[in-house]
Order: C-alpha cells, then sequence, then structure tokens
C-alpha cells in the first residue's frame, strides 16, 4: 500500500535514499541557520529587540543540521552533494522570495521592510516545515534512530511558526498591514511552486535509488500535482493568515543547552 508512512519506512530503510533524504534536510536547515544568523547581525536599531530571537531561530536550524548530519554519521554514511533541482532553500531564493543572499553577505543594516520580508518567508516555509514534522513525528516519534529527532525538531518548528505569526501580528498592528499582507501571499504561491518542484526532483531521485516501477512513480508524481493543484486553489491560505499564537515569545530567552542535543 501507498502511504506516507510506508513511503518513508522505505526512504529510512535504503542507505542511499536515508543518505539523500539527511543531505537534502541538513543542506536546508544549515542554509536557514546562516541566513538567520546573518539576519540578526543586521537588524536595524529599531528593531534591536528582536535580534536575540532571530539568533535563536538560526541556532535552532543549525542545530537540526547537525542533527540530520549525526543521523548520518551513525550509520557511518556521509552527506551527498544536494542536487540543485532538489535545493528549496535556494529555489525559493532565486524566485525572490526572503531576502537574497546579496544582501545578507553586505554589511548594510535590513530597513523594518526587509525584517518583515524575512518573518513571511519564515511563516511560510516553517508551516512547511512544522507540517512535515508532525507528519513525521505521527509515523516516527517512536523509531529507535529517528525519534527523539523528529520530536525535537518538530517542537523547535512550531515554535518557530509561532514566533514568525506573532512577530507579523506585530508589525501588521503598527501600521504594515497592507506590506505584510502583500508580502506573505507573494511568498506563499511561490513556496507551493517550489514544494512541487523539489518534491517531484526527490521523487524521481529516489524512485531510481530504489529501482520503483513506472507506475509507482506516476502515482507518486500524481500525488504531487495533485497537492499542488489543492494548494494553488484552497490550501494557499493557511500559510498567509495570522493568528495570536497560545505560547507567547516562544524564542525568547537562551537556546536549551547543548547537552540535550540529539546530535
Ligand atoms: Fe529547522
Ligand atoms: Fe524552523
Amino acid at each position: 500500500m501507498l502511504s506516507a508512512k510506508s513511503l518513508f519506512q522505505e526512504i529510512l530503510d535504503h542507505d542511499e535514499s536515508f543518505r539523500l533524504f539527511c543531505s537534502i534536510a541538513a543542506g536546508g536547515e544549515s542554509q536557514g541557520g546562516w541566513e538567520n544568523g546573518r539576519i540578526a547581525a543586521l537588524v536595524p536599531e529599531s528593531e534591536r529587540a528582536l535580534a536575540p530571537r532571530i539568533a535563536r531561530h538560526g541556532a535552532d536550524e543549525d542545530k537540526h543540521g547537525r542533527i540530520f548530519n549525526a543521523l548520518l554519521n551513525k550509520r557511518g554514511l556521509g552527506p551527498v552533494v544536494v542536487p540543485p533541482e532538489a535545493d528549496y532553500t535556494m529555489l525559493l531564493e532565486q524566485r525572490g522570495i526572503g531576502l537574497s543572499h546579496d544582501r545578507l553577505r553586505a554589511d548594510r543594516p535590513l530597513t523594518v521592510r526587509d525584517v518583515i520580508t524575512y518573518l513571511a518567508h519564515s511563516r511560510v516555509t516553517e508551516q512547511r516545515a512544522a507540517e512535515q514534522m508532525r507528519m513525521l513525528c505521527r509515523h516516527f516519534s517512536d523509531h529507535p534512530e529517528l525519534g527523539r529527532a523528529v520530536r525535537m525538531i518538530s517542537a523547535d518548528e512550531d515554535n518557530h511558526l509561532a514566533y514568525s505569526h506573532e512577530e507579523l501580528l506585530r508589525f501588521a498592528a503598527a501600521g504594515h498591514g497592507r506590506y505584510v499582507e502583500r508580502t506573505l501571499r507573494a511568498c506563499a504561491f511561490a513556496e507551493i511552486r517550489v514544494h512541487r518542484d523539489v518534491g517531484l526532483a526527490v521523487m524521481a531521485r529516489m524512485g531510481r535509488l530504489l529501482g520503483w516501477s513506472r507506475v509507482r512513480s506516476a502515482v507518486l508524481a500524481a500525488g504531487i500535482h495533485a497537492v499542488y493543484g489543492y494548494e494553488r486553489l484552497f490550501g494557499w491560505r493557511r500559510m498567509v493568515t495570522l493568528r495570536m499564537p497560545e505560547r507567547r515569545d516562544a524564542l525568547g530567552g537562551p537556546a536549551p543547552a547543548a547537552a540535550t542535543e540529539v546530535a
């Protein structure tokens, strides 16, 4: 039977597909870590209070990158190069979503709108990350190799999502509502396309590694296109709404001690 659980189980059970999965995940997480680190360093004076939260956000993503690399190490595997067509973070940047790496490498302080752009990008991509991690948690939270890692990362992604809701609501209340809304929409529509493209690219590679039949590959590709169609028509709304989270200031305070890390 073809379910999300059986699909992931198959990917986890084979070294080469596990290697590709962890390498893609580790690459995206560390890229996010670097971006947040730069954003924290470039926060404008008026938004100084946000800097420790952005730094914490970056530290969490770096930690996730280390966790995926540690999962590879534990199996005696090294990372593989992430194929460009499966590089979610890079593809989003190429579509002009979020802050460009050139902008982040420059030593000029960001503007308030840049900070909103960062938060909108986070609101949308953390929604995706939180949903994917919840799905993994639902099926693998007791898995001997992955359980701890998926539980920890899932809790962190929920925090990142809560934080981006809260901060965007604050900017909207401070008179930036139109910009917040516009940026969120642009980000959501770009993300759902990139998510589809990356999904197709990853599944094509997995299919080759795992020797899937043409029928199986076609069914999976059709599923990815169907999700895209749904998200373009209806699903995008869940990525652009803002709701005050139950847990306020989810990224306040220092990051939990490294001793609790799974890596
Ligand atoms: Fe993450
Ligand atoms: Fe995150």
